[in-house]
Formats: structure tokens, C-alpha cells, sequence
């Protein structure tokens, strides 16, 4: 069985039906602070509860033979962390140093884990490749850095065995899941909510970045490709790989007015945008290197087309118009 927690999240959630799908075991831990009753919870063990209750875990260590963890679970709004950052190194490095013991204990020693570009920040050289330098410049971002660097010692005192996967920005659905946050604070939904007229406008952080229209600049990665990383990931270790940090991402770069033509085009509906101050910490420009997953895992995004990306999130738009 495998313990994928956060799986009534967005990527968590997308990710556990593929594991269904492959005729996997899942067992799911969320404590529903952010994720969503899905119909999916019903399909599998769900506990829920916090990662950090050692009780719990156990609890579910004991029922059921866990032979790996994929770990989702985590606060991940960079503003909240930088308004409230006790919560964020609480929620996210606390408890999930309470998780690796409660896993280590019970014998788990697969795991594999949701990082992030934001372990980057701002960067010197792009595309980034996983050697960049990484010094996050919010503390959700110093929060997965620093579960990065706790499996690290992990591996060398008591042989965890981990892939940190270092997503870009996750976007589109799959099936009956979509992404679908409260708040939402990624472009793609926003642009979408705006087509449908549940937003009046769209508001683009910044027009005078160093890129051709003066927005700045991420990689769309589609979280069918992301979820299929996982599992890669996750026959890495069992075919008795050793850990590694993966850049997930498709290595193309869209700016922000580029994302927002594009689902013009793919919608058929205007969207109005407004442009307001850049935020905080933002950086010009965000593309994975992303050979290192193709030579490692064997991944190859299927989702190469971004107007292909919004369109999955589209349709699942217009046929679940309240959402996941
Ligand atoms: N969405 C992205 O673009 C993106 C990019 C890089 C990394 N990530 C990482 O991927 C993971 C999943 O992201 P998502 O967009 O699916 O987020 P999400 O908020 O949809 O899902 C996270 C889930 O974790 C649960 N959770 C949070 N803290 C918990 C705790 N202490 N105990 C139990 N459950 C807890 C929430 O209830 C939620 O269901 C996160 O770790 C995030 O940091 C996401």
C-alpha cells in the first residue's frame, strides 16, 4: 500500500486515482485544511488527521502494510508564509519531521516528496537545472528546502530512501479533478474564472520584467505529467534507486500576457486583465531543465502544449461549475 498524503488535494488527489488506475494500494491521510471531500475519499482508506500526529500515523502504519509514502501535504500560499511563516515551518517542517519518524519507525523507508521551484529563488541561470544554487526568497519555499535537506541527513543515518521532485507550476485537470483553491492564488485558475465571469478581471503583477512583453515568465506543467513522475518515482526506489532531486517541469516559459491570450483563444471569451504593482520576491523568469527527469525516470511530459493544458482545465471548468 502506499500512503499518499495531502490526497484530498489538488496534485495529491490527481496522483492517487492514477495510482488507483495502475492498480496500486492507496491509503490516504489529509486533515481537510485545504483539500476537499473527493469523491475519490470514498474509493480508499482515508484517515483524517493531521501528518504530524504520531498516534495517527501509527495507527495507520499498523492497519495497513505501508510499503512507501508520497507526501504531498503541505501549506503552499507564498504570501500566507510571509505574513504568517510560524504556521508555515509548524505545518510543513514540524510536522513532516514528525511524519519521517513516525514512517522510520514503522519501517517505510520510500518516500517520495512535492518540492518546488520556490527552493530556487531567485535565479542566476535559466533554464535551472537541479545544480542551481538555492536560496528561497519566501519561507514556504525555505520550508520544503529545509524537509530537502532533513531526508538528506535521513538517507545518511538511517538509509530513507527519497525523491524530492521540484515542481514548476502545476496546472490543468484531470477527470473529475481540477484545481480548484480557496483562496486561489495561480494564474491559470484565476485566467479561467475569469472566462467563466466568476472574476471581472485578472490582475498581472508586474509589466516592466526584463521579457519581450514585460510579464514575467513560468513553465506549465500539466498534473497528469506531474502524477506519472510520482509514480516513476516511486519504481525508482523500489528498483533500488538511490535518492535524487527532479526538476518537474515542460521547459518551455510563458509569460503571464502570453497564458492569458492563449485562454482567449482556447475559451472563446474576452478577459480583462489589470495590472498592478510586481509582488514581492516574484522572479523574472522561472523554466525547469527538466533532462534530468527524462534521463532518470524515463519521463517525457504528455501535455507539451500549453493551449492543450488549458483546455483540459477548461472543460473540467464548464462541466463542474462549483468545483472539485
Ligand atoms: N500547485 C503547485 O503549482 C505546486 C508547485 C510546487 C509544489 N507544490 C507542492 O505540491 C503539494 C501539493 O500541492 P497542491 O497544489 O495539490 O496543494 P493542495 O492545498 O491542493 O493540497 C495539499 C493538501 O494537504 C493537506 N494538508 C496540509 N497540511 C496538512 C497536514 N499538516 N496534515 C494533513 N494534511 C495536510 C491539505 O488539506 C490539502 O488537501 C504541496 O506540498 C505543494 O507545496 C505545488
Amino acid at each position: 500500500m502506499i500512503l499518499v498524503t495531502g490526497g484530498a488535494g489538488y496534485i495529491g488527489g490527481v496522483t492517487a486515482e492514477l495510482l488507483l488506475n495502475r492498480g496500486e494500494g492507496v491509503v490516504i491521510l489529509d486533515n481537510l485544511s485545504r483539500g476537499h471531500r473527493l469523491g475519490l475519499l470514498n474509493k480508499v482508506p482515508f484517515y483524517q488527521g493531521d501528518i504530524g500526529d504520531r498516534a495517527l500515523v501509527k495507527r495507520i502504519t499498523s492497519e495497513h502494510q505501508i510499503e512507501a509514502c508520497i507526501h504531498f501535504a503541505a501549506l503552499a500560499y507564498v504570501g500566507e508564509s510571509v505574513s504568517d511563516p510560524a504556521h508555515y515551518f509548524r505545518n510543513n517542517v514540524e510536522q513532516g519531521i514528525a511524519l519521517l519518524d513516525s514512517l522510520r519507525e514503522a519501517g517505510v523507508n520510500f518516500l517520495v516528496f512535492s518540492s518546488t521551484c520556490a527552493t530556487y529563488g531567485e535565479p542566476q541561470k535559466v533554464p535551472i537545472s537541479e545544480s542551481h544554487p538555492q536560496h528561497p526568497t519566501n519561507p514556504y519555499g525555505w520550508t520544503k528546502l529545509f524537509m530537502e535537506r532533513i531526508m538528506e541527513s535521513y538517507d545518511h543515518a538511517y538509509d530513507l530512501k527519497f525523491v524530492a521532485l521540484r515542481y514548476f507550476n502545476a496546472c490543468g485537470a484531470a477527470g473529475d479533478l481540477g484545481e480548484d483553491h480557496d483562496p486561489e492564488t495561480h494564474l491559470v485558475p484565476n485566467v479561467l474564472k475569469a472566462a467563466q465571469g466568476k472574476l471581472t478581471h485578472v490582475s498581472v503583477f508586474g509589466n516592466e520584467y526584463a521579457t519581450p512583453d514585460g510579464t514575467a515568465i513560468r513553465d506549465y506543467i500539466h498534473v497528469s505529467d506531474l502524477a506519472d513522475a510520482h509514480i516513476r518515482a516511486l519504481n525508482h526506489l523500489r528498483s533500488g534507486g538511490q535518492s535524487e532531486r527532479i526538476n518537474l517541469g515542460n521547459g518551455h516559459g510563458y509569460s503571464v500576457l502570453e497564458v492569458i491570450e492563449t485562454a482567449r483563444h482556447v475559451t472563446g471569451k474576452a478577459i480583462e486583465v489589470k495590472f498592478e504593482p510586481p509582488r514581492a520576491g516574484d522572479p523574472t523568469r522561472l523554466v525547469a531543465d527538466a533532462s534530468y527527469a527524462k534521463a532518470v525516470l524515463g519521463w517525457q511530459p504528455q501535455y507539451g502544449e500549453l493551449a492543450q493544458i488549458l483546455k483540459t482545465d477548461w472543460d473540467w471548468r464548464l462541466n463542474h461549475p462549483e468545483g472539485s
